[in-house]
């Protein structure tokens, strides 16, 4: 079976971290995203994939060329403009044949794909999307179900009044190719606004696939610096690699953590770090490679990408550095904050509540004094 992997979205709530990398590129676990989803299909034997990309389509071509090196075949297919969900798999329907698999490209997760194919086949509906529960589906596509497990409604993006469920689209689905001829060519068209809907409407069995197997949408700050967080926690498979200093704490080839520095897991530093005396790096903080930690700085929850300077007396909490950022001595970055590629902090700044600093910018020397 193949699978088509849409990723040619913006990102838009994810600036400034993808203003320079397609959201399906950035680092998760110092590995780029869209490989968590390339290793889900191959464990699953599907290993013809294409991939549907129209935001920075080179940045995805030059990474994984034809898939080779992961051990899958790799088809990308760039739009001349986005075609929204739907329209981008109508767009590659002449690499697709047979019963397919389709990805929203900012989901991780660790379903169980051959049992979703197997409920598929036994349904015998058009499609099948892969349902998951969510606390607030405002931000999701609502889908409830009837007794017997058909797609009653298909509501993207509810008001609360609407919520009648907690199921939501999960953001994959087994489909059949025919639905395809629905879909008008090099036109948008959305799945979630426009096929879905129209089949409900004119009777076409859609069914629900609910699983409660590890799921997150990584589209936005919290949730990016979540995904990091669970992995730790080992509620998703992963294979860490580097050696294990104290208990989960990974540190990779040819990273340096002073003795007199403290590390505590779970926790990975990437490769060629290097942490100053008297630096504490605590729970879940993934470095990327080359990252400085200098003298007394302290760092919890924090997600920096490669090449970042963090300066002496620094305390970074629950916060993404983009490459290359350099932060000054003595400065606060906290509750969600995102600096964009190469932004530098001088001295003494206070950064928090989620504040985004775009790439090129520089923060001047703080006024306050700690
Ligand atoms: N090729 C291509 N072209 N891909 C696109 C386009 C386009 O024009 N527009 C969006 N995509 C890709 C994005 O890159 C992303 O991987 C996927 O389609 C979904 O887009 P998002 O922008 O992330 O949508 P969402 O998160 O608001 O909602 C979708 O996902 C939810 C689950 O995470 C919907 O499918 C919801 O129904 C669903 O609940
Ligand atoms: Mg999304």
């Amino acid at each position: 079976m193949q699978a088509v992997i849409l990723v040619g979205g913006q990102g838009t709530r994810l600036r400034p971290l993808t203003l320079t990398v397609p959201k399906p590129m950035l680092p998760l676990m110092n590995r780029p995203f869209l490989e968590f989803q390339i290793d889900l299909c191959r464990r699953h034997g599907i290993k013809d994939i294409v991939l549907s990309t129209a935001y920075k389509p080179e940045v995805f071509e030059e990474y994984f060329g034809d898939g080779s090196r992961l051990g899958v075949k790799l088809t990308c297919v760039t739009e001349d403009e986005p075609l929204d969900t739907c329209g981008a798999v109508k767009n590659v329907e002449r690499h697709i044949s047979g019963t397919f698999l389709v990805f929203n490209g900012d989901v991780l997760t660790n379903l169980d794909i051959a049992s979703l194919i197997a409920f598929h086949r036994e349904k015998g509906g058009k499609a099948t999307l892969y349902l998951t529960r969510v606390e607030d589906p405002t931000a999701y596509g609502l889908v409830p179900l009837d007794r017997r497990g058909r797609i009653a409604e298909f509501l993207e993006k509810p008001s609360w009044d609407q919520v009648i469920t907690d199921l939501i689209n999960a953001g994959t689905y087994v489909l059949e190719p025919e639905l395809l001829d629905r879909v008008p060519d090099g036109e948008c068209f959305s799945f979630e606004r426009q096929l879905f809907p129209g089949l409900l409407d004119d009777g076409i069995p859609m069914y629900g696939f609910p699983s409660d197997a590890y799921w997150m949408d990584i589209g936005t700050p919290a949730k990016y610096l979540q995904a990091h967080y669970d992995i730790l926690a080992r509620m998703m498979p992963f294979d860490f690699s580097g050696e294990m200093i104290k208990p989960s704490v990974w540190a990779e080839e040819g990273a340096e953590v002073s003795p007199e520095a403290a590390v505590f897991g779970p926790t990975v530093i990437g490769p060629g770090c290097h942490i100053a005396p008297h630096a504490t790096v605590s729970s879940n903080c993934v470095l990327g490679p080359g990252c400085e930690v200098g003298e007394g700085a302290h760092l919890e929850g924090a997600v920096l990408h490669e090449g970042c300077r963090v300066g002496a007396e620094s305390v970074l909490r629950q916060c993404v550095l983009a490459s290359g950022v350099r932060v000054g001595e003595n400065v606060h970055v906290s509750d969600q904050a995102v600096l964009g590629g190469g932004v530098t902090v001088e001295d003494g700044n206070d950064l928090k509540h989620g504040i985004k600093v775009w790439p090129r910018a520089k923060i001047p020397p703080s006024t306050l004094h700690f």
